[in-house]
């Protein structure tokens, strides 16, 4: 379908179709929607002290400066994690929300050594996240692929320890992604671990030119076979990166109200998603860990199109479909979906 078909639907019945449409979402860490609520009730089971008195506070404390000022408190919170029914309880209650905002296809990240270092083993919660995608499939025809992320401000070593305890969950998982502080941590770092990955058939995405430079992009693509760049914004600031990923479209999984939170950028207003769609990338829009930044995929949706005159409906129906063409998932649940995508904006009035 032709998205300049749409240009004349009106922002009311974008924003419906946006809230409505089948999507992926291929960008959350599954950590990051842990909400303040669910900490407080976590905490409250395992007898686990927290620092705060009560939500509020906890809420209050969610003012970051960057990156790491988030990452603290972040992977504090995943300390009230500890049993099995817990990390059942977190992915669970994703998978409802992600449903109930027409995501059809979820890839979330999870982040083992946050749990090993605890010792909080993959016995624990690899058991709860395979059930937890059982159900979202069986009772809300939410497909769901998990991706084994590693912690990039530790060693090479520790990312192959910890792919190697994941090789009895490997039919669960399906790829290998890299996240936690970019700054100091270039991709090239991890090239092993990557390359284990992909000899054991996983798919490979990595974080990158979020904080980092556009060299650390090049580094992903080059250095670690990724498929997918994570966040990728700062590849603006290098045109021939910028021609290189529209002519390889390489995705770019896009969160906005991570980079506003993260000052990465200044407002949604300054983001440069639009630029990086004119210019023919394959962008994508996620939420990344919701619970802290503030909204869910919609919300990244809709708030990022009330702040930018130049999305409409064209902009909304590309970012809708590259998300399901971006997946990991079938062709044929792809193409599925898709034709429901379509069929939606079809019946709206956008084939006209
Ligand atoms: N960037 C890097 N690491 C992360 C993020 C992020 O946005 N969220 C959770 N771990
Ligand atoms: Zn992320």
């Amino acid at each position: 379908m032709q998205a300049s078909s749409f240009a004349s639907l009106p922002n009311e019945l974008v924003a419906q179709l946006l809230a409505t449409s089948p999507k992926a979402e291929l960008h959350v860490h599954i950590e990051g929607t842990l909400e303040p609520e669910l900490i407080f009730a976590l905490a409250r089971r395992n007898r686990v002290t927290l620092r705060y008195d009560d939500v509020d506070a906890l809420r209050r404390a969610y003012a970051f400066t960057d990156l790491q000022s988030f990452l603290d408190l972040y992977y504090a919170g995943c300390d009230v994690l500890r049993t099995e029914q817990d990390f059942f309880d977190l992915a669970w209650a994703y998978f409802e929300r992600a449903a109930h905002s027409g995501v059809v296809r979820a890839e979330p990240f999870f982040d083992p050594q946050s749990h090993t270092a605890r010792g909080v083993g993959f016995e624990v919660f690899m058991p709860a996240f395979i059930q937890a995608a059982k159900r979202a499939q069986d009772e809300l025809g939410l497909s769901v692929g998990w991706i084994l992320s590693v912690l990039r401000h530790l060693p090479e070593d520790e990312a192959l320890q910890t792919l190697r305890a994941a090789e009895p969950w490997l039919d669960h998982i399906i790829g290998l992604g890299l996240d936690s502080s970019e700054r100091g941590n270039p991709p090239e770092k991890f090239a092993r671990v990557f390359a284990q990955a992909a000899q054991l058939g996983l798919h490979r995405v990595a974080h990158a030119g979020e904080e980092g430079p556009p060299e650390y992009v090049r580094g992903a693509l080059d250095g670690l076979g990724v498929e997918r760049i994570d966040h990728g914004v700062r590849a603006s600031e290098d045109p021939a990166l910028m021609q290189r990923l529209a002519r390889e479209q390489v995705p770019l999984t896009v969160c906005p109200l991570s980079n506003v939170r993260l000052c990465v950028v200044d407002s949604l207003a300054q983001h440069n998603l639009p630029q990086l769609l004119a210019a023919g990338l394959k962008v994508t829009v996620n939420s990344d860990d919701p619970a802290y930044f503030g909204g869910y995929v919609n919300d990244n949706l809709l708030q990022l199109f009330a702040a930018q005159p130049m999305l409409g409906a064209p902009q909304a129906y590309i970012l809708l479909r590259n998300s399901l063409e971006a997946s990991f998932a079938a062709d044929a649940d792809k193409a599925l979906w898709i034709a429901q995508l379509d069929a939606l904006w079809r019946d709206a009035g956008g084939a006209a």
